[in-house]
């Protein structure tokens, strides 16, 4: 290799090696134990969400605001991860990401008040201002997981996106 090619070499090197590093969402730096209990307490969510959609359908205002309050704990975040855990968590994960849960925490604190005043139409407001924050997180800093929520990089949803789709 010449001077030349590896002048290039080293000048692409720089700019494109910690590009993907920084496009990455940075829960990826996480340790696989508190990554593991992060991915827990998404499964929780999703479970609880949907546990919410027969609650609403039956009027059962009282299983809204049991399962609202118990996404509001952040139930196995909050039992299974010890002090140092929940450091790593707050030292690693950007300061938006933790604002954006604590939003959600608030809709679900929402929610579980108006469930509780048995307020059918503001339940289902909250309800779906809830969805919203779980897209808007996940746009932001879930992209590897949900690549179709990717507005930056539509390329990447093609080579994710399976063929069978459309
Ligand atoms: C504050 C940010 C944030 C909010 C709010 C949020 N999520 Fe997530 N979610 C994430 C991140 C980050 C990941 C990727 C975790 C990983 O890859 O380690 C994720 C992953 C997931 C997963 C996949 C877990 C797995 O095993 O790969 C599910 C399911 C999920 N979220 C559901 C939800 C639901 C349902 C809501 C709303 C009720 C929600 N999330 C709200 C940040 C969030």
């Amino acid at each position: 290799m010449n001077q030349f090619n590896k002048t290039v070499v080293l000048i692409l090197a720089i700019a494109f090696i910690p590009f993907p590093a920084l496009a990455e969402s940075s829960v990826e730096d996480l340790s696989a134990e508190v990554r593991t209990l992060l991915k827990k307490e998404m499964a929780a969510l999703e479970k609880g969400m949907k546990l919410i959609i027969p609650a609403v359908i039956s009027g059962n205002m009282q299983d809204i605001e049991k399962i609202a309050g118990q996404m509001k704990n952040s139930y196995i975040l909050k039992q299974q991860m010890s002090k140092h855990q929940m450091h790593e968590l707050h030292q690693k994960l950007p300061h938006g990401f933790l604002k954006q849960d604590g939003e959600f925490h608030r809709l679900a604190g929402m929610l579980e008040h108006v469930a509780k005043e048995k307020n059918t139409e503001l339940v289902g407001f909250y309800y779906s201002k809830l969805v919203e924050s779980c897209v808007s997180c996940h746009s932001d800093y879930a992209t590897h997981r949900f690549p179709k929520l990717d507005s930056h990089q539509p390329e990447s949803s093609h080579e994710t996106e399976s063929s069978h789709e459309h």
